[in-house]
């Protein structure tokens, strides 16, 4: 049987390495999404305000808990917004509660929820150093801000601008480049060494800027970073598919209800934790790369993370379903990816 005429497919439980879950009745809705096939997922504090100590996240670690459907063993794994007040004291509470597993910096102004980030990494060096001696990952949104720089440009600007002076200044710190978009983000992880990796989403994989802007504007489609060309897409699916350590599943999903996302100034966003696992099967299989889907989605990232692999399985069969145009989202409609489309693989178990 060649590659492509695989019908099913059994993995190791997944899990989700960049996720947002939002909060309070937005939680009934992301949380059981993702639940159903994911085990364990990063969750980004970029709430309002956004989560940046150690009692903070596990208050809000509680209320995920709550929303998690009875019998379900899903495992929030909390991260910490780091600003430029971020004291060394809370990065080793952060450690040792053993429920904070991650930092994340937002450059400010960068993204949704982002004004508290840090504008300048000076104020930060002693939290960082902290985390280097712990090895707790630091995660990146990797863009600048600055107005001049056209913003197909800024993941690329910000490898010169930020992230290579941080990785010398910090040689031991474990760095994650979040939803990379760029075939220069591709480049600059395989160049450096291991302490660094990077999560893919799979917008970014099935999607590029002609599915923002041909035939009118999408909304639903615009996320940051913002989708690029077909060419850097080409170069994620082939470090996706690669069996490359350093790559592994972040989805990214970033729900918005519907009229923030239809408005004259809509919101970066794209919500997929309906369908991700089928979606990054869509991807995996148009590379003919099915074998790498296990590595991707369940090895790499917890080996990153040093934590240990799920035994448990979830079997995927090629089965084409109709996602509804909408779901609700609290007491609003939430328009999903690939609203009102067909999707080719279905998890049966
Ligand atoms: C995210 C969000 O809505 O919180 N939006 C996005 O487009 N990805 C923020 C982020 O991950 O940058
Ligand atoms: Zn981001
Ligand atoms: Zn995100």
């Amino acid at each position: 049987m060649t590659k492509s005429h695989i019908t099913q497919l059994t993995l190791a439980q997944p899990d989700d390495w960049h996720l947002h879950l939002r909060d309070n009745a937005a939680l009934k809705r992301t949380v059981s999404d993702t639940a159903r096939y994911f085990s364990r997922a990063i969750v980004m504090p970029n709430l309002r305000p956004p989560i940046t100590t150690t009692a903070l996240a596990i208050e809000y670690r509680d209320r995920i808990l709550d929303a998690c459907p009875t019998g379900n063993n899903f495992m929030p794994l909390m991260t910490l917004y780091l600003t430029d007040n971020t004291s060394e004291d809370e990065v080793q509470r952060a450690y040792d509660s053993g429920m904070v597993h991650a930092f994340k910096l937002y450059p400010a102004g960068a993204t949704t929820n982002s004004d508290a980030g840090v504008t300048d990494l000076k104020p930060c060096a002693k939290a960082l150093a902290a985390m280097q001696r712990l090895q707790l990952p630091l995660l990146v949104h990797g863009e600048v801000t600055s107005p001049e720089i056209d913003i197909f440009d800024r993941e690329k600007v910000f490898i010169d601008q930020v992230m290579r002076p941080l990785l010398l200044e910090y040689p031991t710190l474990k760095v994650i480049f979040e939803h990379i978009t760029t075939a220069d983000a591709v480049d600059f992880v395989l160049e450096s060494d291991a302490r660094i990796a990077a999560t893919i989403t799979p917008h970014h994989l099935l999607l590029n800027r002609n599915d923002l802007l041909v035939g009118g504007v999408h909304p639903h489609n615009y996320c940051l970073p913002v989708l690029k060309r077909n060419t850097h897409q080409q170069a994620l699916i082939k470090a996706a598919t690669s069996g490359n350590s350093k790559f592994f599943l972040g989805t990214d999903s970033a729900p918005h209800a519907q009229h923030l996302k239809e408005n004259a100034c809509g919101c970066a966003g794209i919500y997929s934790s309906h369908a991700a696992l089928e979606l990054y099967a869509e991807a995996f299989e148009a590379a003919n790369a099915l074998d790498k889907l296990e590595g991707f989605a369940s090895h790499f990232g917890a080996d990153f993370y040093q934590l240990p692999r799920n035994t448990s399985t979830i079997t995927l069969q090629k089965e084409s379903w109709l996602v509804p145009k909408t779901y609700p989202f609290g007491d609003q409609p939430l328009v999903p990816m690939r609203s009102g489309e067909m999707i080719k693989w279905k998890v049966i178990s």
